[in-house]
């Protein structure tokens, strides 16, 4: 399995690092970066860094876009911190970005492997949309493309009905989920139910070696902001849940598949994914449907995702 991770790392999406890199029969072709938890020459440096911690400096890093399609960027700081990795130092990369852009990189990467890459989406989906209008083919190029990102039957997390990678750039997210590629969603809607818990946090806590210890460091800062969030001690996982569907779908319990469209204009609800859920929708408008995951084998991911720090 050939995988492409665009992320804007961010914690959770350190863990979805650690989590990919961990799998012996996945070939991490390239990391794209993108602003949303932190700003893109952060989020650029965290995805270096995170490589090399992870034993995989050899990745090739492609910087992406620093702004969304039509709105300024709003980085997490108060979730990620100011560093974007919890206030952990890691050591200076000894790499560099490629030259190109990440939405060059990832258009390069499908036209080089028609068909045989899965893209894992962990930020804004603003480098993905930048791609299609580079490469209006590559839904047909990509094998697969897996998101975190929306709030379907959910409420949102930076508004009250958005989730922040959609929020940070809905025109982007509108034009990736309407593309034609074949879709998984994996939405605030199961990853708020699959949380990690003061069980499943001590447990990691006991496991040796730098990079499980290192790991536990930066999700001390997270687990602290959704501790204050729940009033118990737990943390969500959205984008390592999203790794791991990505490379097991049988670890999906439920889903549908249904159209899902980026609300772009309402003043409260700018950002809103909303699913034609109904059972009489209109089937011929044209908008291809994507697969919205419902719940996962929690027990199962958690297991995996401890063992991919070990
Ligand atoms: C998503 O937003 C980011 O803050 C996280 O890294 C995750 O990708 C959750 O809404
Ligand atoms: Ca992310």
């Amino acid at each position: 399995m050939r995988i492409y991770v665009d992320c804007d790392p961010g914690i959770d999406d350190a863990l979805a690092l650690a989590y990919v890199t961990a799998q012996p029969d996945v070939e991490l072709v390239g990391v794209g970066s993108v602003f949303g938890n932190n700003l893109v020459p952060t989020t650029t440096d965290n995805a270096l860094r995170l490589l090399e911690l992870y034993g995989r400096p050899d990745v090739p890093v492609a910087r992406g876009a620093g702004r969304a399609l039509a709105q300024p960027p709003r980085p997490a700081l108060h979730v990620h911190g100011e560093n974007g990795l919890g206030e952990v130092e890691l050591p200076e990369p000894a790499a560099a970005p490629v030259e190109l852009s990440a939405a060059e990189t990832l258009v390069r990467s499908a036209r080089s492997a028609p068909g045989e890459i899965d893209v894992l989406a962990l930020g804004p989906l603003t480098n993905i949309a930048l791609a299609l209008s580079i490469e209006p083919d590559l839904p047909r190029l990509l094998r697969r493309v897996v998101v975190m990102g929306g709030a379907v039957r959910a409420p949102g997390n930076t508004a009250p009905l958005a989730e922040a990678n959609v929020a940070s750039d809905p025109e982007a997210a509108d034009v990736v989920l309407g593309a034609g590629f074949d879709t998984t969603l994996v939405a605030l809607d199961v990853t708020m139910r699959t949380v990690a818990d003061g069980d499943w946090l001590d447990g990691l806590d006991r496991v040796a070696g730098r990079r499980a210890e290192t790991t536990a460091a930066i999700l001390r800062f997270y687990t602290d902001w959704y501790s204050g969030m729940f009033g118990v001690r737990k943390c969500a996982m959205h984008d390592p849940l999203a790794a791991a569907v990505l490379i097991d779908p049988t670890l999906v319990t439920d889903a549908v598949e249904v159209p899902v469209r980026v609300e772009l204009r309402g003043e409260h609800t700018r950002g809103q994914t909303v699913a034609d859920l109904r059972l009489n929708r209109d089937r011929t408008d044209g908008r291809p449907a994507v697969t919205l995951v419902g719940d996962v084998d929690g027990e199962a991911f958690f297991k995996r995702m401890t063992d991919a720090l070990r």
